[in-house]
């Protein structure tokens, strides 16, 4: 397994990875992938922007040439908030469980912690979702709130938790 930069030729294989985890599960904020309006345009637009970024981070999980997984994280654009970010991060069903997702967030910490510019991660997780809040703790993620009705899914509201890790 690889953790490796998205590159613009990922674009395509990203959308059918997006395609794939949208039917998954129900911890993420889009059921389909049609909810993000992704084109192959937009998404090389995006990792080029985002291969370079110093507050900005792409990752690709590669296994066998697929994609198992993917982490982004994106700093604020203004210079007072330039310093933070939140991430998202989601492995295809048939690899959960084999470190996929501990070995993406520990690369995030590792760039951050050489970025010189990140001095904390944000991130917001369904308070039902018990593995991903395993494996923020496991980092040193600390709970810094709950968002109330933060998803609606078939007429079901669910509280999101707040987290959050200093880099120092
Ligand atoms: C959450 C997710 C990214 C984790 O990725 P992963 O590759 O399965 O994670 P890892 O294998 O690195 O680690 C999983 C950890 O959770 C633990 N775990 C598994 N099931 C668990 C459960 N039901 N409750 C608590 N911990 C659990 C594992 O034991 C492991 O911890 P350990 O290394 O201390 O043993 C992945 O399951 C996923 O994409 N889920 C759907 C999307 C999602 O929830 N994204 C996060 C939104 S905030």
């Amino acid at each position: 397994m690889i953790i490796r930069k998205a590159r613009k030729t990922d674009a395509a294989a990203m959308i059918n990875f997006l395609h794939q985890i949208a039917g998954e599960t129900d911890f993420l904020t889009f059921g389909s992938a049609d909810d993000l309006h992704v084109t192959v345009e937009k998404e090389e637009k995006l990792f080029e922007d985002y291969f370079n970024r110093d507050n900005g981070l792409n990752l690709i999980a590669e296994y066998d040439g697929q994609i198992a997984g993917n982490l982004i994280f994106s700093g604020g654009t203004k210079k007072r908030t330039a310093h933070a970010g939140e991430f998202g991060i989601s492995v295809r069903k048939d690899f959960w469980g084999r470190g996929i997702g501990k070995a993406l967030i520990a690369r995030l910490i590792e760039w951050s912690k050489e970025s010189g510019v990140i001095r904390k991660i944000n991130l917001r997780v369904r308070s039902d979702n018990a593995r991903a809040i395993h494996l923020y703790k496991s980092f040193g993620f600390k709970e810094e709130g709950v968002i109330t009705r933060d998803f609606l899914i078939n007429d079901v509201f669910y509280d999101s938790i707040q987290m959050g890790l200093f880099i120092d």
